[in-house]
């Protein structure tokens, strides 16, 4: 048998719960339940119609040709083209992305990537190069697919901090860097979701982002910010906070990704920073020209169908580049905001005579709310998620799983008490779907109003 030094990476919750699922689904079943969704964070079906999509991309190919054919235009796009793609769909991204958030991107700084995942696994990838002692700083809790991806190296260690409803706590992000360093670390990067916070269910203010970068700067350490809800915001424009790149673009590294405002399928994302880093030799280099060339070294090019599709997708019916993705935002927003309000309606509506004990927050965008119970004879693990999904047809997520190992050292508590729901999907569309939510968000009520016995 082949020997190594490979270590077992542990199974996250949300896989485990994912596979424990169909089991837990056939018992509710057989008793005759419903099953509720308020665990997956899909975009809803109702406003992700791949048809659409892939229509009008066909359309734009035919459009691009012309009166040549098109061949001539396919021919060189399906060849070995550039890593950093075709330059007219990174101008009109960086166009109406700088426009959408009041700011100006240089389209030759924006590197493809495979959906914000591929950005978060790039920058991971660079700093395990150094194959020294890498340190993360993350929030406690953090999105599940970034501690999988920093564990993945073994030298990697999570750092985290501790959140309110307004962000990360600044004095904690301090003093982590700094213990990181004690240790004997390379500190990589902060890495979080300062937008519709996965799993958090908050938005940072825009007080605390300008004391988040004020801390990073103060203690030379990037930010990586992940967006994948930028675009999925209830705010209006106005109240909207700034997100970290249009505040300190020389001191983040931002991932957008098509994912949310698009489809996950096409993979389509780019990761943007204007800024420099010092190498071991004390030369100071753009940190976009490090990440090119691992972009090169790794995928060497991307998918030309997925970023023409893109390109299409940042087209309007007449094929002309859009101003602005927040009309095609709002329709889908309509969706989420009607969603998050029958959610929001109802615990207001069922929990109100027993706000000490229970707490929601009220997302400003993305696909989550994160519900806090605080009674003596309620755990919020895996096993009363699997009861909820046993005896009421109820699924959610633990929030505890998205803790640090660190945070859990910290507070053997940590999350124990929440449970994430996401309000973004159910199968049905329409007067259905409301009805879905609203039903599922009753059954969530009434399941644990009478495991605390309320
Ligand atoms: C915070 C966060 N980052 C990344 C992702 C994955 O996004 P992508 O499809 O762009 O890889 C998700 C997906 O839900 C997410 O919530």
């Amino acid at each position: 048998m082949p020997t190594t030094q490979l270590r077992q990476q542990p199974i996250s919750v949300t896989r485990q719960m994912a596979a424990a699922l169909p089991k837990l689904a056939a018992i509710a079943k057989a008793k005759g339940l419903e099953l509720h969704h308020l665990g997956a964070g899909y975009p809803h079906p109702e406003v992700t119609n791949p048809m659409g999509y892939i229509a009008h991309k066909e359309a734009y190919f035919k459009h691009l040709a012309g009166e040549q054919s098109l061949q001539k235009i396919l021919q060189p796009l399906y060849g070995y083209t550039d890593t950093l793609g075709p330059a007219s769909t990174r101008e009109m991204f960086a166009k109406v992305y700088g426009h959408d958030f009041n700011t100006t991107l240089n389209p030759e700084l924006l590197i493809p990537t495979i959906g914000s995942s591929g950005g978060i696994s790039q920058m991971c990838s660079l700093f395990e190069r150094t194959g020294e002692k890498v340190a993360y700083i993350t929030d406690a809790p953090t999105y599940a697919g970034f501690i999988s991806r920093a564990s993945l190296y073994q030298k990697a260690r999570i750092y985290s901090v501790e959140m309110d409803l307004e962000g990360p706590c600044c004095e904690a992000l301090a003093a982590q860097i700094s213990r990181a360093r004690a240790d004997g670390y390379t500190v990589a990067f902060y890495y979080t979701v300062p937008d519709g916070h996965n799993p958090g269910g908050i938005s940072f203010s825009e007080q605390r982002r300008r004391d988040v970068i004020k801390v990073l700067k103060a203690h030379d350490t990037l930010l990586v910010e992940d967006a994948p809800y930028s675009y999925i915001s209830f705010e209006s424009a106005a109240r909207r906070p700034k997100p970290f790149f249009a505040l300190a673009p020389e001191q983040t590294v931002h991932l957008f990704t098509a994912s949310k405002i698009g489809l996950p399928g096409p993979r389509i994302g780019f990761m943007y920073t204007e800024a420099n880093i010092e190498l071991a030799n004390k030369a100071t280099v753009s940190l976009n020209q490090l990440l090119l060339t691992e972009a090169s070294a790794n995928i060497l090019l991307h998918n030309p169908e997925a970023l023409k599709g893109f390109e299409a997708f940042l087209t309007d019916d007449d094929f002309s580049a859009r101003k602005s993705l927040w009309p095609i935002a709002n329709e889908k927003n309509n969706v989420y905001r009607e969603n998050r309000q029958i959610l929001l309606d109802t615990f207001e509506q069922e929990f109100n005579q027993h706000k000490d004990i229970f707490q929601w927050t009220q997302p400003g965008a993305g696909f989550f709310s994160v519900f806090t119970i605080n009674h003596p004879s309620v755990v919020c693990d895996s096993d009363l998620t699997d009861k909820l999904v046993a005896e009421y047809g109820v699924v959610t997520i633990p929030t505890f799983s998205f803790y640090p190992e660190d945070a859990r050292a910290r507070d053997k508590s940590a999350g124990l008490n929440q449970l994430r729901l996401s309000f973004c999907y159910s199968e049905g569309i329409g007067e259905r779907r409301k009805q879905q939510l609203q039903a599922a968000t009753l059954a969530f009520a009434k399941a644990i109003k009478q495991e605390c016995g309320v």
